[in-house]
């Protein structure tokens, strides 16, 4: 598996954390990694602020990516909405090619590539093409991030379907717990979503602000990650 394209049930839901710590994982073990935010809606400054996430998440300062900054995020904008219209309020259009070469380009310089999506699999880059399509273009295999909450069995469920019915590869459904949510709720959604889907239930994330106990539970879910052989 030369990279993976992460995407979640929702915008908030954990994919900048699962995509920064799965980046770290990868470097412990010795490979060399880089993520990528193809577009990033709700930049303010100059640099894009779910990149810097990962970045710390890895231990890695702003410099390692000073000279593929244009390639880790080839499309920033400062509106926090849809590519689609965040895009369009700065009348930037959203070239297609150009993310794709940004890929291919750190493909072949990185051993793995970690993609994060924006919001979820249906959000549009204009009035024509889904961030999925580029994913399913890219070649990328994809692991979804759930929010174990109400509502994330309707909201996964419908995720699948939509990469099933491009032939992508699903790698499995990472749930990450929000902050509260009723504890049946919690355990009963992966088995749920896991008996219908049939899909890798490849863990689930505890919700804890001390960053350092959070990516000792994510290790073993990183784990299950890397044993799928693509
Ligand atoms: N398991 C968790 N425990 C504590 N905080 C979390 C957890 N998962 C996500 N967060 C926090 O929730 C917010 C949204 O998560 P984020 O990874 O940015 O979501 P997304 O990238 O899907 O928009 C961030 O502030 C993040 O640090
Ligand atoms: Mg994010």
């Amino acid at each position: 598996m030369k990279g993976l394209f992460i995407t979640g049930t929702d915008t908030g839901v954990g994919k900048t954390v699962i995509a920064g710590y799965l980046a770290r994982y990868l470097l412990n073990k010795g490979h060399t990694v880089i993520t990528q935010k193809w577009v990033q809606s709700g930049c303010k400054g100059n640099f894009p602020p779910d990149i810097a996430a990962h970045l710390k998440a890895m231990v890695r300062n702003k410099s390692y990516v000073k000279d593929c900054l244009h390639l880790v995020c080839p499309y920033k904008f400062r509106f926090p909405a849809s590519p689609h219209l965040a895009s369009r309020m700065e009348n930037k259009r959203i070239n297609p090619r150009k993310i794709i070469r940004s890929f291919r380009t750190l493909a072949r310089r990185f051993d793995f590539v970690i993609v994060e999506g924006s919001g979820g699999v249906m959000v549009p880059l204009d009035r024509r093409i889904l961030l999925i399509d580029l994913a399913q273009e890219a070649g990328l295999p994809v692991l979804i991030v759930a929010q174990n909450k109400l509502g994330a069995i309707n909201h996964t469920l419908l995720a699948v379907e939509a990469l099933r019915l491009r032939k992508m590869d699903i790698l499995g459904i990472v749930f990450n717990n929000p902050q509260r949510e009723d504890a049946r709720i919690i355990k009963d959604n992966p088995l749920i979503i896991g008996a219908l889907t049939g899909e890798n239930i490849l863990g689930i994330l505890p919700w804890t602000e001390l960053p350092e106990k959070l990516y000792e539970r994510f290790v073993p879910i990183a784990e299950k990650i890397c044993k799928i052989q693509r």
